[in-house]
């Protein structure tokens, strides 16, 4: 059975107290949850080693960092390394955020170190991928998105799959209130399966979640989550309070 997981991507919000009290505000109000049924919070860098330690002792609970060094250590300015994140006790690393890509310029070949860089220290990547409007109303988002899992990801072995979660976001719908519809949700998230299915056989691909992110809300969470192909959401915005955040999770 593979895993299903709603993921809080904090992006660059909140001060050190405010992240302690929504993480309190999490705690406090979480379901259950089993190692089938994670929930994951991505916080700035600064917050993580608070973060980690609010969720030490609770079960399937993980701490994840936004971003990370394509470099192992050394002479590099800001940058913080997949090393360094695991000696905080972080589970999960997000990698290929369209905002890492669009902003800083991250490229498949850089995504694909940093990929490297995260399960050589043996930790989970969210790995991103998701099409820009122009792509979209062109509807050539398929092969666009193909090509960021094939340039980022088709380097691994497959034994490495098992350490990769994948979240489709289409840029268009990320912070916009214009969610996908959950057809063409289930339609990318399909078409990502198969994918790697091609590549790597069915049981990486039956094994693999991939999130849907994009103005994913408690109203929308629980239609987006039934598609079969969609194994829970990466969470911008509503992840910021801790009753819609919850009210995703409970979508779960
Ligand atoms: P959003 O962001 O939920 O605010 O649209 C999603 C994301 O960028 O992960």
């Amino acid at each position: 059975m593979r895993k299903k997981i709603v993921a809080g991507n904090w992006k660059m919000n909140r001060t050190l107290q405010e992240g302690h009290s929504l993480v309190a505000g999490i705690l406090a109000g979480l379901p259950a949850l089993s190692s089938h049924k994670q929930v994951v919070i991505a916080p700035t860098y600064v917050h993580l080693t608070q973060t980690a330690a609010q969720l030490a002792g609770h079960a399937h609970i993980h701490t994840a960092a936004q971003n990370c060094s394509n470099q192992e250590s050394g002479a590099f300015t800001g940058e913080v390394s997949a090393g360094i994140l695991k000696s905080a006790g972080i589970g999960y690393v997000i990698i290929g955020h369209s905002e890492r890509r669009e902003y800083f310029g991250e490229t498949n070949a850089l995504l694909a170190q940093k990929t490297d860089r995260v399960l050589a220290h043996g930790m989970e990547v969210i790995f991103c991928c998701g099409e820009p409007l122009a792509v979209r109303d062109a509807d050539t988002q398929n092969a666009n998105v193909e090509t960021q899992i094939r340039e980022g990801l088709f380097h691994l072995a497959a034994e490495a799959w098992s350490h990769i979660v994948l979240a489709y976001e289409p840029i268009w719908a990320i912070g916009t209130g214009r969610t996908a519809s959950s057809q063409q949700a289930q339609d990318m998230h399909h078409h990502i399966r198969a994918v790697v299915r091609a590549q790597y056989g069915a049981t990486v691909a039956d094994n693999l979640t991939i999130l849907y992110g994009g103005s994913c809300k408690p109203s929308n969470a629980a239609e987006l989550f039934a598609c079969p192909d969609v194994d829970g959401g990466l969470i911008g915005g509503a992840s910021l309070k801790a009753d819609e955040f919850l009210g995703i999770v409970a979508a779960m």
